[in-house]
């Protein structure tokens, strides 16, 4: 076949190689939009520190929109600490394969769930990979899981400055935006602020702030103790023009109950931290549908 300057040169191997890496990306793109296609509305949960309550946030929405029918997949995103797993009791769980894909892991019949950690052969098993590897994974995770028909796929992110959201974001196309979770005081502020200006900047939509540890009524004598302070999660959401989706207070239970993969909407059904995720899970739902409301006079 003669070549687009009329030559009929042979391509080099180097050219050949470039070109099937090309063809694979396509193919790879093909694949991620054809599962994220049959996904409805499509949710990262981010922070701009660690150990804020992004699983635990990530978790108890998923279980928040399954609990009323929805049918829900949750990607824990993070590669390198997964925690969405040991939190929904899932852990030594192990995906099967067909051969459209692999199947995710049924917590029930509402909610599938993939990790990292299912992949790995103990709990203490380290992924040492770097930044790119690591995106490598979740494309496959994007691509290549039988997500199914789901109304909501909810994305558990790593800890980080934000590049790993905007990859996510690029990669999943039309996502509906990401949930900030801080705790109220000035210390995580600061970086959920600096987050949040990184998605604007990378014009990723921000559906609003979720405050976690707020303050909390002493169960003896009723008092309420602000272990972290208050207020922070509103003020940041006021300052960027966010909605502001709720607070939800620090809860002595959440830590063993989750450590013991117990969510606590699951098992503490009436604690004030069951019930404020519930409410956050309500007014996420009114903002999504806002958003498709003003999406749609737009269009
Ligand atoms: N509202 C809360 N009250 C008390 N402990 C909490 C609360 N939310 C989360 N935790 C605990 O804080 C720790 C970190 O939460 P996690 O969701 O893993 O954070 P991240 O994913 O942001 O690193 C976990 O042990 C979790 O059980
Ligand atoms: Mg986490």
């Amino acid at each position: 076949m003669p070549n687009h300057d009329g030559s009929t040169k042979e391509p080099s191997a180097e050219e050949e190689a470039k070109l099937e890496r090309f063809k694979e990306r396509l193919a790879l793109e093909k694949r991620i939009g054809e599962r994220m296609g049959r996904v409805g509305h499509k949710i990262l949960i981010a922070s701009g520190k660690g150990g804020v309550g992004k699983t635990t946030a990530a978790v108890n929405l998923a279980l928040g929109l399954a609990e009323a029918g929805d049918s829900v997949a949750l990607l824990d995103a993070d590669i390198h600490g997964p925690g969405v797993p040991l939190m929904l009791g899932l852990a030594g769980a192990r995906p099967t394969g067909t051969e459209e894909g692999i199947n995710p892991v049924a917590y029930d019949d509402n909610l599938v769930v993939m990790s990292m950690a299912f992949l790995l052969a103990g709990d203490s098993d380290a992924v040492i990979w770097r930044g790119p590897l690591k995106m490598a994974m979740v494309d496959n995770f994007l691509a290549d899981i039988n997500w199914g028909d789901r109304d909501w796929f909810v994305v558990d992110t790593p800890p980080g400055t934000g590049d790993e959201i905007l990859s996510l974001a690029q990669r999943i196309k039309d996502v509906d935006g990401l949930i900030m979770i801080t705790t109220p005081q000035e210390a995580a502020l600061a970086s959920a602020r600096k987050s949040l200006t990184f998605a604007v900047k990378t014009n990723i939509p921000i559906l609003g702030v979720v405050e976690n540890m707020g303050p909390v009524a002493c169960p003896a004598c009723g008092h309420e103790m602000k272990l972290f302070g208050e207020g922070g999660g509103p003020r940041v959401a006021a300052e960027f023009g966010v909605p502001f989706l709720g607070s939800v207070p620090f809860d002595p239970e959440a830590v063993p109950e989750s450590d013991r993969g117990q969510p606590l909407l699951l098992t503490d059904r009436d604690s004030p931290a069951a019930a404020a995720w519930r409410e956050i899970v309500a007014r996420l739902r009114e903002v999504v549908a806002q958003r498709e409301a003003s999406r749609s006079e737009e269009a």
